[in-house]
């Protein structure tokens, strides 16, 4: 009996089935969804809203965010298996590493600042903290967060939405904000919001946290998502 109960002991762990589609994801985008050091344009996945990721991922399978690679790994997935994804890299923690960010003048930075603490109402672009909360690590279940994205990432998707080569459902809250704001306003505050430094925590906040209504031009994704 004893012999027995030492050899189940012993015996190897059941692979985590998880483990070994996440695997696919893992040359880029690291094995807990932590990011690549090397390549500043792959996002972190890790600790993102639920909601927000699942939705991204629906974006590239049917063509509204572009971007090869990404298009070609979800493309055989089905829905349950992308939302199993969206929830495992959600739940995920990872330590943040820092990126570079090139070198702006005093005025760039005070003007980055100024976007994403008060927007620019002269433009109509309303804080980034008003959407991406007050600690800039995103709201569940659908609103994504700033803090810890690198400059090149933050950059290349402002640039994206001004070229529509990212896209949702609705209006779309950031094809409006990224078309109020000019080429210098993108370089400032993907470089203002890059050189601070993220809060322990980069989970989302709760959705209580959101107090004032998103603007009419802002309507999140498809209810299905909206869990
Ligand atoms: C060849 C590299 C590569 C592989 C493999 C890869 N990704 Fe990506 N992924 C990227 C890049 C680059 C982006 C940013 C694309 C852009 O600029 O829009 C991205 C973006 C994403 C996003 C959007 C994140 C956000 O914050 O908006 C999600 C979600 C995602 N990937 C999930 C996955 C999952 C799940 C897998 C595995 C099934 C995977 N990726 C495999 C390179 C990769
Ligand atoms: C009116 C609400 C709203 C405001 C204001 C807003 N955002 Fe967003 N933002 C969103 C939503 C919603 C998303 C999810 C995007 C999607 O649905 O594709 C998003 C996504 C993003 C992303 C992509 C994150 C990722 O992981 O890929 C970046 C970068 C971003 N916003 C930057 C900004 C910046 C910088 C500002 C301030 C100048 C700003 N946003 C202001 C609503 C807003």
């Amino acid at each position: 009996m004893a012999a027995n109960a030492a050899a189940q002991t012993a015996a190897p762990a059941k692979p985590d089935p998880m483990q070994r589609r996440v695997a696919a994801c893992a040359s880029c985008h690291g094995v807990h969804g932590e990011g690549l050091p090397g390549d500043v344009k792959i996002p972190r996945l890790a600790g993102k809203p639920a909601g927000y990721l699942l939705q991204q991922l629906e974006a590239f399978q049917n063509g509204q965010r572009h971007h090869a690679p990404m298009e070609y790994v979800v493309r055989q997935l089905s829905p349950e298996y992308l939302r199993q994804i969206a929830d495992w890299f959600a739940a995920q923690q990872a330590p943040y590493e820092k990126q570079p960010v090139p070198a702006q003048t005093a005025e760039a930075m005070q003007r980055g600042e100024q976007l994403v603490k008060h927007g620019d109402p002269s433009r109509g672009i309303p804080s980034c903290e008003s959407c991406h909360g007050s600690t800039l690590t995103g709201v569940e279940p659908m609103m994504p967060g700033l803090a810890g994205l690198s400059y090149a990432y933050i950059d290349a998707q402002l640039d994206a939405w001004r070229t529509h080569q990212r896209s949702t459902d609705g209006p779309g809250c950031m094809v409006v904000v990224a078309n109020r704001m000019t080429v210098g306003d993108v370089t400032a505050v993907a470089a203002w919001l890059a050189s601070q430094p993220p809060p322990a925590n980069l989970h989302p906040l709760p959705a209580s946290a959101q107090k004032e209504p998103l603007p009419g031009w802002c309507v999140i994704g498809k209810s299905e998502v909206q869990r």
